[in-house]
């Protein structure tokens, strides 16, 4: 029931080079093998895999959500929760996972619960750094650095959902050395004969490099066969029951498991009956042999600590001020892939090299964030506008922001209230709104 083709059209990719798989059934023997064949094509650069999936996920559970295949629906003083067995923990409505495993999730609108058990509201229309980890194995000669980015888009009613991860890797093992980047995505729609859904997940390869020191003539946009490197590839496939993309590390013990949210189809995202979001795990072993000190404290944190709430206090912020300056202080990739969106790059840059100390990044960061976050006016703002319209408005409302306050530019202030509410179609963030240009000097 696995069939797989080159497809030369599809709505949201220009690649070529497409594999499809399509598989409308539970995994079988030949699904496995095939996979297992597709696991060495996948090494080659410029790839994209995509999946249709339409599983129904597990039991119902409350007004509008299923709970993933493993796990139960508990009536929890009248309120109904989806509980993984207990073998297994997480957030049952996306999937269940051993305990030892260190997990990050990424869930529904999207706020995130870390490393350390710490829940983080994602209110960010720009890319953000989730981690970046430096993982040292001395027994094996080996250097692994994983740095994964996650990309919200803001949907009609001012909600937020994680519709783009970006995973990449550096590997030095012994002589051999391996760069290798992916895009995730995907869509869901309704399928046209009634009640059920079907999912588009797609994996696109951006980078693949692979030389090895001892041998000149090795540079190579796939790894060998024979090369221990093999085993540090991501290996993408689909859970045709719960609609997750799949991609594991396997050298590392590192997971990733990915439902995306719906793009434009008029369905509401909040109440599909699987929630959309991400989940990335990592084995305690692998854990271990994190390098803290080499790696990047990002919004992942650590299992051990800090928490990001210990941090906001040491700088005298609250949380989501903290939050906020993490996502655009760390956001620049330590390994180097896919350009950002522009505008999002100028912000990111400015807020190093315009606002010039943190005590003005703080500053800034207790107004600015609310044009990403005020409902009021991100439901206006969706509302008035097309999308197209409204991404580019809400980008340059913010760097505006950012430029004025962290220039102390009183006049480029007082332009930015009068010209907002013209270019957004809404009335000013009440922050924005309360802010007093003249006191910028
Ligand atoms: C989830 O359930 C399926 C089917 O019952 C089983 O094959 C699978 O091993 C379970 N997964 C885990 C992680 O326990
Ligand atoms: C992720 O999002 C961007 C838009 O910011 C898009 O251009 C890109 O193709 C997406 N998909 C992947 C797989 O990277
Ligand atoms: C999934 O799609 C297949 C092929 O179109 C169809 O036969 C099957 O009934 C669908 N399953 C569900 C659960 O909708
Ligand atoms: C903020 O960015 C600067 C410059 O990249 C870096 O030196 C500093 O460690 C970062 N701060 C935090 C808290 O990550
Ligand atoms: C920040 O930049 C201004 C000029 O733009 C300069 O006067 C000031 O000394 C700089 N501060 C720091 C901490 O670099």
């Amino acid at each position: 029931m696995v069939s797989l083709r080159i497809s030369e059209s599809l709505p949201t990719l220009t690649d070529q080079n497409t594999l499809e798989v399509t598989s409308f059934c539970p995994r079988n023997m030949i699904a496995q093998v095939l996979l297992a064949a597709l696991v060495l094509g996948l090494a080659a650069a410029q790839q994209t895999f995509v999946f249709h999936t339409n599983g129904t996920g597990g039991v119902e559970c409350g007004k509008y959500h299923r709970c993933s295949t493993n796990a139960t629906c508990e009536n929890i003083k009248g309120t109904h929760m989806c509980e993984c067995p207990h073998w297994l923990e997480g957030n049952a409505k996306i999937f269940c996972l051993p305990h030892p495993d260190h997990k990050v999730w990424i869930q529904s609108d999207p706020h995130m619960k870390n490393f350390h058990n710490e829940f983080a509201s994602l209110r960010s229309p720009c890319r953000y750094k989730v981690l970046y980890l430096y993982i040292t194995d001395p027994e094996k000669d080996l250097i692994a650095e994983v740095e994964l980015f996650g990309e919200n888009f803001l949907f009609t009613g001012g909600d937020y959902f994680l519709t783009n991860l970006t995973l990449s890797t550096r590997i030095f093992y012994g002589t051999e050395f391996m760069r290798q980047a992916m895009g995730f995505e995907g869509n869901v729609m309704k399928d046209v004969d009634g009640e059920g859904y079907s999912y588009l997940l797609v994996a696109k390869s951006v980078e693949m490099e692979f030389s090895d020191e001892s041998d000149s003539e090795s540079k190579s946009d796939i790894v060998p066969e024979e090369s221990p490197l093999l085993l540090y590839t991501m290996d993408v496939e689909e859970d045709v029951l719960d609609n997750l993309l799949t991609v594991k590390i396997y050298g590392l013990g590192i997971s990733i498991y990915f439902r995306p949210p719906s793009k434009g189809e008029g369905l509401n995202n909040l109440q599909l009956p699987l929630v959309p979001g991400a989940v990335f795990s990592i084995d305690d072993t692998h854990m271990k042999k994190v390098n803290i000190e080499k790696s990047q404290y990002n919004l992942a944190a650590w299992p051990q600590g800090p928490s990001l709430a210990d941090l906001a206090k040491s700088l005298k912020v609250s949380k989501p001020v903290y939050i906020q300056y993490l996502m655009l202080n760390n956001s620049l990739p330590i390994i180097p892939v896919l350009d950002p969106e522009p505008i999002c790059h100028e912000i990111d840059t400015s807020f190093q090299e315009k606002c010039n100390s943190t005590e003005i990044q703080l500053y800034m960061l207790k107004t600015c964030p609310s044009i990403y976050a005020d409902k009021t006016f991100l439901e206006c703002l969706t509302e008035k506008n097309t999308e197209e319209e409204y991404v580019s408005a809400q980008r340059e409302f913010f760097l505006d922001c950012e430029l004025s306050l962290c220039l102390k530019d009183a006049k480029a202030c007082e332009e930015m209230k009068k010209d907002m509410p013209i270019r957004t179609k809404c009335p000013l963030p009440k922050k924005i709104e309360e802010l007093d240009c003249s006191s910028l000097g």
